[in-house]
């Protein structure tokens, strides 16, 4: 538990609206899961850094939101105290073994397992994908022309789900690596829809494809054990890793990992680059200046791995872009044990939403902080719980490395060579914690020296920007 020497609260004083009463608590859940921005940065707004989202009774759990910097670091930087609630369902059954991976663990399990995880993730390790997500990006452009109309978010779904799917699991087959990459997405999306998981009919669906997936990652796990030299991927790896005593991950470990990994890697780097592509359409004077550092840079080729870290603007691009929009908004940690926090006592298994989308709006870090303002990265020096798209402490995002060298190559390739222009009005909305362009955004491809006027954006996007 933590200390202080501060007198504690009771949880019934905390800041918020002054009676919770049922109806507010029920609205202000719905509200998370369906307008989860507004309801953030209205309590925030009313509230400030730390209030009360639902109601406390008695010495029982609630929800809290706590924003900022010093919360960040207070519950991210306490992972013995603050876990990450656990996705795993229904039981011993394939859905609870998908979902069993490393963003459900905690304590000692998660230190070691992640461990484990680490030496795919490591730099170099990293550095050994370069290929993959330049053969794949090369192949989407070279069904790319100019004049004509694609759906950018599925076109950078399809590309991102090639580079995950086939450096996960490294099949010699690469259609069987994309067989299975939509296999997982498709699970996805059907495990993510809450009557999917609630009512029995639809559940029996849901398990019938669970024990599908979960029989076809055992599939290529044993391929892989069988083929005895280990090859270019993350699989190989997780089979290869072992502790000082020579314990290894076992099969039903490496089932959760893999899909966690696949989840956890897809969706928010595709949100991560349609946001970057947006923006720029958006912003034509700063995507021109883009082209020329690439042409200088570059010269029309494919960025090598120190290449791609040595472009300053982009650089700087990409991070404006997940500061402004980042693509995960939001994370929940529960207390292990009663906890201390912000100056209240509260009960075991309370809940601690921070808030990854406020902490990068807070004008005391960064001045005109809804502007797009790349360049004030050339001289801002923030902590690592100041600026979290990537979060902090020991859960920060294992894949960070990869999807930095991944959103660096893609946008090289593709702005040396193109540009894209949203055909409508483009808007957002939050599925979960994740940001995302709303629909499939229709764009027009042009050629990357082509100046095109500044894209429009919804009234409601730019409330978030302007
Ligand atoms: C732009 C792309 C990405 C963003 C913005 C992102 C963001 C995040 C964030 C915010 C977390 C922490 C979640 C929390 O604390 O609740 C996280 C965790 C995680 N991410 Fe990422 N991620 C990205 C790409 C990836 C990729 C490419 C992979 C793997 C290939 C990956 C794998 C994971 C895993 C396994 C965790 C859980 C770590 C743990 O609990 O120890 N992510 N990510």
């Amino acid at each position: 538990m933590t200390t202080t020497t501060m007198q504690t609260l009771a949880p019934s004083t905390l800041p918020g609206p002054r009676r919770i009463p049922f109806i507010t608590h029920a609205a202000n859940i719905l509200r998370l899961s369906t307008q989860p921005l507004a309801l953030l940065e209205d309590y925030h707004r009313r509230f400030g850094d730390f209030s009360a989202m639902t109601r406390f009774q008695n010495g029982k759990q609630g929800t809290v939101l706590a924003f900022g910097p010093e919360f960040n670091k207070t519950v991210l930087g306490n992972p013995a105290l603050f876990h990450s609630p656990s996705l795993s369902m229904l039981g011993d059954s394939a859905l609870t073994r998908l979902t069993s991976g490393l963003v459900s663990m905690n304590g000692e399990r998660h230190k070691q397992q992640r461990r484990l995880m680490m030496p795919a993730f490591h730099k170099q390790a990293v550095s050994t994908y370069r290929d993959v997500m330049v053969g794949y990006t090369e192949k989407m452009l070279e069904g790319w022309q100019v004049g004509k109309q694609i759906d950018l978010m599925p076109e950078i779904r399809q590309l991102v789900l090639r580079i995950v799917s086939h450096t996960l699991f490294g099949l010699d087959d690469p259609t069987q690596d994309e067989q299975l990459g939509n296999l997982i997405y498709g699970w996805t999306r059907m495990s993510n829809s809450a009557p999917n998981v609630l009512f029995p009919p639809l559940r029996r669906q849901l398990n019938r494809l669970s024990e599908q997936l979960e029989r076809e990652l055992l599939a290529v796990i044993n391929q892989k054990r069988a083929a005895g030299t280990p090859g270019n991927d993350v699989l190989s790896v997780l089979i290869q890793a072992h502790d000082e005593d020579g314990t290894r991950l076992t099969d039903t470990e490496l089932i959760g990992h893999l899909a966690i990994l696949f989840v956890a890697g897809h969706e928010t780097t595709v949100n991560a680059l349609g946001w970057t592509l947006i923006l720029l359409a958006r912003y034509p004077a700063l995507r021109m200046a883009l082209v020329e550092e690439l042409k200088s840079t570059l010269g029309g080729a494919a960025p090598t791995t120190e290449q791609a870290y040595a472009l300053p603007l982009l650089d700087y691009t990409i991070k404006e872009s997940m500061r402004l929009l980042p693509p995960v908004v939001y994370t929940v940690r529960v207390g292990s044990e009663p906890f201390e926090l912000g100056g209240y006592n509260l009960a075991k298994d309370s809940a601690v939403l921070l808030s990854h989308y406020i902490t990068h709006r807070l004008p005391e870090i960064y001045a005109n902080p809804d502007q797009f303002q790349p360049e004030r990265w050339a001289a801002l020096d923030v902590s690592p719980y100041e600026y979290l798209p990537f979060s902090a402490g020991a859960r920060m995002c294992i894949g960070a490395t990869f999807a930095s060298l991944e959103m660096r190559i893609v946008l090289a390739m593709l702005l040396s060579r193109f540009q894209v222009m949203p055909l409508g009005k483009v808007d957002y909305q939050v599925a979960g914690s994740i940001l995302q362009p709303k629909g499939t955004v229709p764009s027009m491809i042009g050629l990357p020296t082509e100046r095109r006027e500044a894209l429009s954006f919804s009234s409601g996007l730019t409330q978030l920007i302007h």
